[in-house]
């Protein structure tokens, strides 16, 4: 295992798959109502330039039933909002707190963190990469297939962050990944070139009929992301032919599973009907933050 998780990558087949047994069995011991002290005394800072619902909820749920706690930290209210520097506070919070998570616009931040702290830094999302939520991925895609090696990986939308991610876990894990986005929105080329030193497969294309076709796993995320707001208008005109639909949902294997990392804009990027469908996995994907963060947190910090 690495000291941080600041990219999906930074993990290697087994590590992923260690945390995915460790959340599973997790899982399974709280529907039991089995707790576990482990991190007592341990204490997570998390650190929030952007909104979250599910990042922020799961992992202090995820330090209170360990043993430990977290400490909610808005940017604006830290003094990282009136300039000081993320050096001094990655120095600062080192001495306190046992590990950071950090939700941050750009990903150099969360790297700072890591090199000027001491303590374990995770990636809560930063523009290039959200890990976490492709651990969770993992995870449910395991419980939904039992199998990562040869599954179709459609991704539909815009080539952002948890794209990003998504082509480094399929190519750790094995599948095979399509995206179908607009031209001028297709994942980083750095993060692409990594998942084929990697052995992956990255299709880009334009069509999303074709990316859907014979798909495994319809994934995608809202149009705008956090950060992008200022072209909202033409993004919405762009993406409007790549949404997850039923008619979409045809085209792909009948027990296609679909993927939104949430929040989803229904009726944007994915419509309610296939949130709500029998082929949704979202809500158990959502769930899952909680159980692999849980065996994350237990790695980087028992
Ligand atoms: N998927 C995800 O990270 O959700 P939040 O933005 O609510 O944390
Ligand atoms: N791509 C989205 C993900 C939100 C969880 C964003 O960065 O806003």
């Amino acid at each position: 295992m690495p000291s941080h998780l600041l990219s999906i990558a930074d993990l290697s087949y087994s590590d992923i798959i260690n945390l995915l047994d460790t959340a599973s069995d997790l899982k399974e011991k709280r529907k039991r109502g089995k707790t576990t002290d482990e991190l007592k005394n341990k204490t997570l800072a998390m650190l929030f330039e952007k909104s979250s619902t599910r990042t922020r909820i799961s992992f202090e749920v995820a330090m209170t039933e360990l043993g430990g706690h977290a400490i909610y930290l808005n940017y604006k209210d830290v003094q990282l909002g009136r300039g000081e520097s993320v050096a001094d506070t990655a120095r600062v919070m080192s001495r306190y707190v046992h590990a950071i998570m950090a939700r941050v616009y750009k990903h150099e931040t969360v790297i700072e963190l890591s090199e000027k702290g001491n303590v374990p830094v995770i990636n809560g999302l930063s523009d290039l990469e959200h890990p976490c939520q492709l651990l969770a991925d993992l995870l449910t895609i395991r419980e939904y297939k039992g199998k990562f090696k040869g599954l179709n990986f459609a991704w539909i939308g815009d080539g952002n962050n948890v794209c990003n991610s998504a082509m480094l876990a399929c190519a750790i894990a094995g599948m095979k990944m399509t995206v179908a986005c607009p031209p001028g929105y297709e994942p980083d080329v750095n993060i692409m070139n990594k998942a084929k030193e990697l052995g992956g497969t990255v299709n880009i294309i334009r069509d999303p009929l074709k990316a859907a076709k014979n798909a495994d796993i319809l994934s995608t995320d809202v149009w705008v992301s956090m950060g992008d707001e200022e072209e909202y208008d033409q993004r919405l005109r762009y993406f409007k032919p790549y949404q997850i639909n039923s008619k979409l949902l045809e085209l792909a294997k009948r027990d296609v599973m679909v993927l939104h990392c949430l929040p989803a804009h229904r009726g944007e990027e994915i419509t309610g009907e296939v949130v709500d469908g029998p082929n949704s996995a979202v809500f158990d994907q959502a769930e899952n933050r909680l159980h692999i963060q849980k065996a994350l947190l237990l790695k980087l910090l028992a």
